[in-house]
């Protein structure tokens, strides 16, 4: 697996530190209020649980599963319910954790289709986001680091459901692709 990297764009440390300077930020910003923390499947599941170590609040997780329909490497902006929040989200502080963020069509959607439930408020946080990809303009209210426009794998973030238990990220030497 280590062998398919070309390069190693966030080490563990880098992530780390960037992970707990977050979980402060939303520690305080999140004080004295219901905080739900909803992951999006299956990419933040790694970021989400190191993340939620880092806040020392109480908090409330849930998750939900999304596909849009596309190829491997490209979103669509169709996207597909898969598995939903458990729990009634209406007067709930929500934040929504995205591994990364391309397109943003998947979070455009996932936003104005939770806000119709009345939540107190939504706020999104991803570790990664890749501006010069958008399409969709979203609100981003934390954002871990700003990437270059490459695929990037690692730390949750999967090629063909491979790669998510690397434990930093890093880009694919280009034959992988074409294996
Ligand atoms: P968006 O709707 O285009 O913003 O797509 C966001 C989703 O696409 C992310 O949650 C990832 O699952 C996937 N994605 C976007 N860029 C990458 C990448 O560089 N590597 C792996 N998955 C990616
Ligand atoms: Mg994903």
């Amino acid at each position: 697996m280590q062998n398919d990297i070309g390069r190693v764009l966030l080490s563990e440390a880098e992530i780390a530190a960037k992970v707990k300077e977050l979980g402060e930020r939303l520690t305080e910003e999140y004080r004295g209020k219901e905080l739900l923390v909803v992951g999006i499947l299956k990419g933040s599941n790694v970021f989400m649980s190191d993340l939620i170590r880092q806040i020392t609040i109480p908090l409330k997780i849930d998750f939900m599963m999304v596909s849009s329909y596309g190829n491997a490497t490209e979103s669509t902006g169709v996207v597909k319910i898969i598995k939903d929040i458990e729990q009634s989200i209406s007067d709930k502080h929500l934040l929504i954790v995205e591994d990364i963020i391309d397109s943003g069509l998947t979070l455009k959607y996932l936003k104005e289709m939770l806000e119709t439930r009345k939540p107190a408020s939504i706020k999104l946080c991803t570790l990664l986001d890749k501006p010069a990809r958008r399409q969709e303009n979203v609100d981003v209210d934390y954002v871990g680091f700003e990437m270059p426009d490459e695929f990037i794998v690692g730390y949750g973030i999967d090629y063909a459901e491979h790669y998510r238990n690397l434990p930093y990220i890093g880009i694919l030497k280009p034959e992988v692709y074409t294996k």
